[in-house]
This record gives structure tokens, C-alpha cells and sequence, in this order.
């Protein structure tokens, strides 16, 4: 365990770009892994929601992974897909490849594969062949810009869900989870640096697109349009909220994890040091739901997550 100082984790983000502050904050710090175990420590969202994940996963023919980053996935749920083929969707190549590895590491069929944005694959994804699971995990974040002029988040996802809907074979379902940014510390960080520093149209609109997310999926308002389009089917739909944390050696370690949400973009422009200086005032003096708590060996903040599971079921009569 190495415990930084404030002024070396301002130090090591110092003239950075957007991708490197990214790789900083997200993979050598929420996805941490311990070295004698590889069990992942800077977060126990997936040990939260991998056993609703297996239920959903295990012995299906096709999968269709969605934003499927590098397949790490596959580390907790191989043994039980062995005969599954998976498709995948990521428009970054490098994870890409890195999923295609897995894939052939654990002897696992590999379907057809996108480099494109779920947005671009969705419209030209073909209905006529089905899936009997649709992974999105962690990805919903790409799909509304809140920068842009006029985003209709609400609309966004409805449509999203219903395209995916469309996918769906008869008994198979929706696997998605997402961070409730609505409650989870990164959320409020990101929501006040925009209050503070950016324009009054981006903070509207991201406190906006955080309530659509958990209008349409933690509070089930999908479900209703689903059913409406659908009145031939049985749909079921299950949402479940996991008190979950992101863990960090030091509390300057955690404001770093905060920028994951909204702060870092996905490009080589210079990352914007104002950013973590913002994260780090508002972890050193927690207020409004921010939760910091100071452990044995670890620090932990409060990044709940929800994950939701939508079933096409049998056809009714
Ligand atoms: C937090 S990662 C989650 C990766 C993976 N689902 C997992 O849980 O391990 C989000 C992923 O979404 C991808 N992504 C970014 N923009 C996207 C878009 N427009 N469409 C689909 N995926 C996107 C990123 O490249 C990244 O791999």
C-alpha cells in the first residue's frame, strides 16, 4: 500500500491529457486489483452485481455485450458460458482486441464484433437475428451528450431500451448497470465543478440527465412504454439499488476516483487540473450526501448503483 500526499496526486494529474487522467483515475484506481489475489479493491460494484449477472448469463447461446471495454467481465463468468458465442459492441480498438484475447484465452466463440458507437451499431443492427442476453454495463454514461444544445435525455434512453427491446429472442433479457449519479459522491463532485466552473446550461442539463436515467430505469418508467409497444409479451422488469462504495488507500485517492463520471473526457486535449482541485474541496469537507469514511486500511465513498434486468418473457395466450 502506498498513501500519496495531496500534493503528489496533484503532481502526477499536472500536465496530463484527458486519456492519460482517465487511465489515472479509472483503471489504476477503480478498477485496482489486489496483487496476490486479482480480486478488483477500488470498488465492490461488481462483486454486487456479478451474482445477478450469472443468473442472466449462464448457459445462454448468444450474448450481446454492449460498450463491452476489455471483456473483464469474463475474469468472474467464464465457467459458466462455455458454450456461449459472444458479439460485441466497443468502439475503442485496444479494449476491443484486449476482449478478443479473453475471448480465445477462456476458449469462448466470438461472434460478430462493432467498432462502432452503440449509437451508430444499433441503427443498422440487424432484428432479424435475436440474442438471448444483452449486456450494458456501465456504458449508458455515452449515450446523451450534455454539452449539446438541446439534449432530450429522457427520450435518449427510452429509445435505446426499446431498440434493444427489439433484439431480445423470446425468454432471454436486458442485463444493464449503471451508477446512480443522482446519490453517488462522483455525482455531486461532477454536478458542483459545472455549478462552480462551467456553463449554467451544462449543469441544468447533466442534473436533468441524471434524473432521466433514474426515471426511466431505477423508477421502471420504461416499462410502461415497453408494454405499450409490446402488449403481445410478458415483460417483467426488476431494479435493484446496491449500497456500493469505491475504496482508495488515501481520501485524496477517492477524490481522484470522483472524476470518472463526467470530468474526464474521452480525448488528448490537456486534462484541466481545476478539476481534481474541486474534487479534492469537496472530499475534504463532505457535505449534501457526499459519504467519506475512513476504514482499517482503506477509504471508501459512496457510489451506489443500480442494476436493472428487463425480461421478454413467453408470449401471452
Ligand atoms: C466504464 S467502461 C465499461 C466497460 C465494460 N462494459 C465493463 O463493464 O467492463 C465504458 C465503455 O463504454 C465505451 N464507450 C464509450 N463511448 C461509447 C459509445 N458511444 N458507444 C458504446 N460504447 C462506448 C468505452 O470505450 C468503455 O469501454
Amino acid at each position: 500500500m502506498t498513501v500519496i500526499t495531496e500534493t503528489q496526486l496533484l503532481d502526477e494529474f499536472t500536465n496530463t491529457t484527458n486519456n492519460e487522467a482517465y487511465i489515472k483515475a479509472f483503471t489504476n484506481r477503480v478498477m485496482r486489483r489486489d496483487e496476490l489475489t486479482g480480486y478488483i479493491i477500488g470498488n465492490d460494484q461488481r462483486k454486487l452485481f456479478i451474482p445477478y449477472l450469472l443468473e442472466e448469463v449462464k448457459n445462454k447461446k448468444e450474448i450481446l455485450d454492449l460498450g463491452a471495454g476489455a471483456g473483464e467481465i469474463l475474469d468472474e463468468i467464464h465457467p459458466f458460458v462455455q458454450g456461449t458465442t459472444f458479439h460485441l459492441e466497443e468502439p475503442n480498438l485496444a479494449l476491443l482486441n484486449e476482449y478478443a484475447e479473453r475471448l480465445r484465452r477462456y476458449n469462448i466463440q466470438k461472434g460478430e464484433v462493432s467498432s462502432s458507437t452503440v449509437q451508430e451499431y444499433l441503427k443498422i443492427r440487424d432484428r432479424a437475428n435475436p440474442v438471448d442476453c444483452i449486456l450494458c454495463i456501465h456504458m449508458i454514461y455515452h449515450l446523451t451528450d450534455f454539452t449539446s444544445e438541446n439534449p432530450n435525455p429522457e427520450a435518449e434512453l427510452q429509445d435505446f431500451i426499446v431498440k434493444l427491446y427489439d433484439l431480445l429472442a423470446d425468454g432471454s433479457s436486458i442485463f444493464l448497470v449503471y451508477a446512480d449519479l443522482e446519490q453517488a459522491y462522483a455525482g455531486k463532485v461532477a454536478l458542483s465543478y459545472f455549478d462552480a466552473f462551467g456553463k449554467k446550461q451544462h449543469h441544468v442539463n447533466l442534473a436533468r440527465l441524471y434524473r432521466a436515467r433514474n426515471k426511466v430505469l431505477k423508477e421502471q418508467g420504461v416499462l410502461k412504454l415497453l408494454k405499450s409497444l409490446n402488449p403481445q409479451d410478458n415483460i417483467t422488469m426488476n431494479s435493484v439499488v446496491c449500497n456500493s462504495q469505491f475504496y482508495g488507500d488515501s481520501i485524496y485517492d477517492l477524490a481522484a476516483m470522483s472524476l470518472v463520471g463526467e470530468l474526464i473526457e474521452a480525448n488528448d486535449e490537456p486534462f484541466d487540473l481545476r478539476k481534481l482541485e474541486h474534487a479534492l474541496s469537496m472530499v475534504l469537507k463532505p457535505k449534501d450526501g457526499i459519504k467519506i469514511a475512513q476504514g482499517a486500511d482503506m477509504w471508501s465513498a459512496n457510489e451506489e448503483q443500480v442494476i436493472c434486468i428487463i425480461k421478454k418473457n413467453s408470449t401471452i395466450i
